[in-house]
């Protein structure tokens, strides 16, 4: 995943110093999205592109900026500039394989690009014997050299617009791309498929209408090839939203971005595009056409431009040291926001309204099938027993890549739900297409306003957790975990026979939140236990069974990603088919042994470890005398045995965040991963 960032200001002079700290700035705030390399590309001094690009984090790229001898204090009445952050797909992190990616030495075409491009090896060889020479091993440099093809097979007499819609008409995979060019100064071309980008509008005055017009043209391409054919006629109708009392040109500033967290700080008036928009601002003006890859293309006929509910702040890591941090000291909040307007813990009600007529489908359904990757799968393992009690429907949780690798039998009276903190995990999109195709009923459970599983599906709940920043989630899974609960809970609300259950459960749900609060208490307690007993450690098994499963799956996972240490989520009943034998004084092992009805299995576990000179260290409920004077405990608060994972995790959390101080870990940025992996 990378994350783009164009900005474009139009009569309102900003100098090049302001227009290049406001790219950097854009590309601070998506760093999450892949850090390996970064760059942009503004205006120089002859009508030319100047490209500044390097490997490494964007501070690197700040510093670079720097040191270039460039007259910042030149001023722009307008100018469009656009910048990138890179986590690599195809070649190397470095300079020559940083975007902007250009079309020739001149920078005729740049680009910028998130996502992938699955027929760049054919574009390639046809340009290779064209003559075109390529610089970099991306996939992206294609389309920067393919654009410039296209323009010069039509001798140059296409417009931005149709320019770039007959090229991406050429692409498989996806993106979202920003284009600029010498040949259309103070223009740029954004569009995307499969990715997310979303464009933020700030202007002195209110704007006439919210919304902007999709227009339409009559579609005889232009072709690659350059045959000839009449000019599609642009039925341009007039940005009505950009509109001036005066019909004067009004001054007005762009921001693109692939999230809302680069653009929140600048205004919060934004617009989605959807896959195959086409958007061309130039000027002052923002046009949305589209890329017609059908007859019938049932999208809006408008574009509405809403307002960010998120705050600055939220993005900003406030008085904590790392994002991930902040999201774990979160929960107590999060978890509150998730269920916020939804449980009515007096008469004990849940209302999903994301979900209103299909509830009684998904009743009806003769199969649940969770389906999604990491975190977002554990939360998943984690609520599938609730769903199956109180519903008596199978539920199954499925791997996303496992799923498409299989491609199960799936059917019209199956319910596909897909869960994904950033809606644009690569593998998840691809298995609800599969469902999609097959007719089953799509819900999407994701954290992002506007992403492509909460577009796709055909309904869903948004876990209203907040920008999850950090590369490890942890605020994401346990409201994850929430949603899903109320799920299953709204699903029975029909079933007097679990009314008992329900109460007891939202009974725990209210709780949750001083349950959180009570571990986070004891954080220092976790950070000696790293420090003193588990920081040395080479590997570390944590077990656990039922609803605890999933927390030792999620623990695990916590634990290898940020610290680096090999650590593995073990089903205590799976312990003596195998994993027994790595048993011995040496082995680190976490037991998760809160009070639930498999505690007596859990206990014979424990006597097996402790048997082969096992030294666990347990997570139990406080008060767990038994255990207390016995074993190295973590005591949490006791909830309902199906929300205790989502205390459980906590210490877990807490833990590896410690882990990945002790080893100098960068916390945020943990090596080989990106926040969304927005390709398979
Ligand atoms: C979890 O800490 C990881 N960042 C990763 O496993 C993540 O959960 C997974 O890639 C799924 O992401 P999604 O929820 O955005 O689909």
């Amino acid at each position: 995943m990378c994350g783009i960032f164009g900005y474009c200001n139009f009569l309102c002079e900003k100098s090049r110093r302001e227009v290049c700290d406001t790219l950097l700035n854009g590309l601070s705030r998506l760093e999450y999205r892949g850090y390996d390399s970064a760059g942009f590309a503004v205006d120089g001094d002859i009508e030319d592109t100047l490209i500044i690009k390097q490997v490494g984090k964007v501070a690197a790229l700040r510093k670079l900026t720097d040191d270039q001898p460039l007259d910042f204090s030149k001023p722009f009445i307008s100018h469009c500039g656009m910048a990138h952050t890179r986590w690599a797909t195809h070649g190397q992190p470095s300079q020559i394989n940083s975007h902007p990616q250009r079309s020739d030495d001149k920078n005729e075409f740049v680009v910028v690009h998130n996502g992938i491009i699955t027929n760049y090896k054919e574009i390639k060889l046809l340009l290779e014997k064209k003559g075109y020479v390529f610089e970099s091993d991306t996939d992206t440099e294609c389309v920067a050299k393919l654009t410039k093809y296209v323009f010069e097979s039509h001798n140059k007499e296409l417009n931005f617009t149709e320019l770039v819609k007959t090229v991406v008409k050429e692409l498989e995979g996806s993106y979202a791309f920003i284009f600029k060019s010498t040949h259309f100064p103070n223009e740029i071309v954004a569009t995307r498929r499969g990715s997310p980008l979303l464009i933020g509008v700030k202007t002195q005055k209110k704007l006439k209408v919210d919304f902007v017009d999709v227009e339409s043209s009559d579609n005889s391409f232009a072709t690659v090839e350059g045959q000839d054919m009449s000019r599609p006629a642009l039925n341009r109708s007039q940005s009505r939203a950009f509109l001036s009392e005066d019909g004067l040109p009004q001054p007005i500033e762009y921001f693109l971005a692939s999230d809302a967290s680069a653009i929140v700080e600048h205004t919060k008036r934004v617009l989605y595009l959807e896959d195959d928009d086409i958007a061309h601002i130039a000027d002052g003006e923002l046009h949305i056409h589209r890329v017609r890859r059908s007859k019938e293309d049932n999208t809006a006929p408008t574009r509405s431009i809403q307002t960010l509910e998120i705050e600055l702040a939220e993005i900003m890591k406030g008085s904590f040291d790392h994002f991930m941090q902040k999201e774990i000291y979160e929960q107590p909040e999060s978890v509150v926001n998730t269920m916020r307007g939804r449980v009515n813990f007096e008469n004990h009600e849940v209302t999903l309204g994301g979900l209103r007529g299909f509830t009684h489908i998904i009743r009806r359904a003769r199969r649940i099938i969770f389906v999604a990757c990491g975190t977002s799968y554990h939360s998943c393992l984690a609520t599938r027993s609730i769903f199956e009690e109180l519903n008596q429907i199978g539920t199954q949780a499925e791997l996303a890549s496992d799923f498409l690798d299989r491609e199960p039998p799936i059917f019209r009276d199956d319910v596909c739900v897909f869960v994904s903190q950033s809606g644009e995990t690569a593998d998840t999109i691809l298995a609800m297409r599969y469902c999609l195709e097959r007719g089953a009923l799509c819900v999407g459970v994701t954290n992002t306003v506007g992403s492509s599983i909460s577009r796709e599906t055909h309904c869903g709940v948004h876990i209203n957790a907040g920008p999850e920043i950090g590369v490890a989630s942890t605020k994401a899974y346990t409201s994850q975990y929430i949603a899903l609960v109320m799920m299953a809970i709204q699903l029975a609300q029909d079933s007097k026979s679990s009314q008992k259950r329900r109460e007891e459960i939202i009974d725990g749900l209210y709780r949750l939140p001083s349950d959180i609060k009570e571990v986070l208490a004891i954080d220092a307690k976790l950070q000696q236990l790293a420090v003193e007993q588990l920081a040395q450690e080479k590997s570390l098994l944590i077990l656990g069974r039922g609803y605890q499963n999933a927390t030792c799956l999620e623990g695990a996972l916590k634990i290898k990603e940020i610290s680096y240490i090999h650590s593995e989520g073990i089903f205590a009943g799976e312990l003596k088919h195998g994993p027994l034998a790595l048993i011995d004084e040496t082995m680190a092992v976490i037991l998760v042994m809160t009070q639930d009805k498999y505690y007596p299995k859990v206990q014979s576990a424990l006597q097996q470890v402790s048997a082969r000179s096992g030294n666990p260290i347990v997570i139990c409920n406080t008060g767990d005398e038994n255990l207390k004077n016995h074993h190295r405990t973590i005591e949490v608060p006791k909830t309902s045995d199906c929300l205790q994972g989502l205390v459980n995790i906590i210490p877990l959390q807490l833990l590896s965040y410690h882990l990945a101080i002790l080893k100098g870990v960068d916390v945020d940025f943990p090596r080989n991963l990106a926040k969304s992996v927005t390709v398979e």
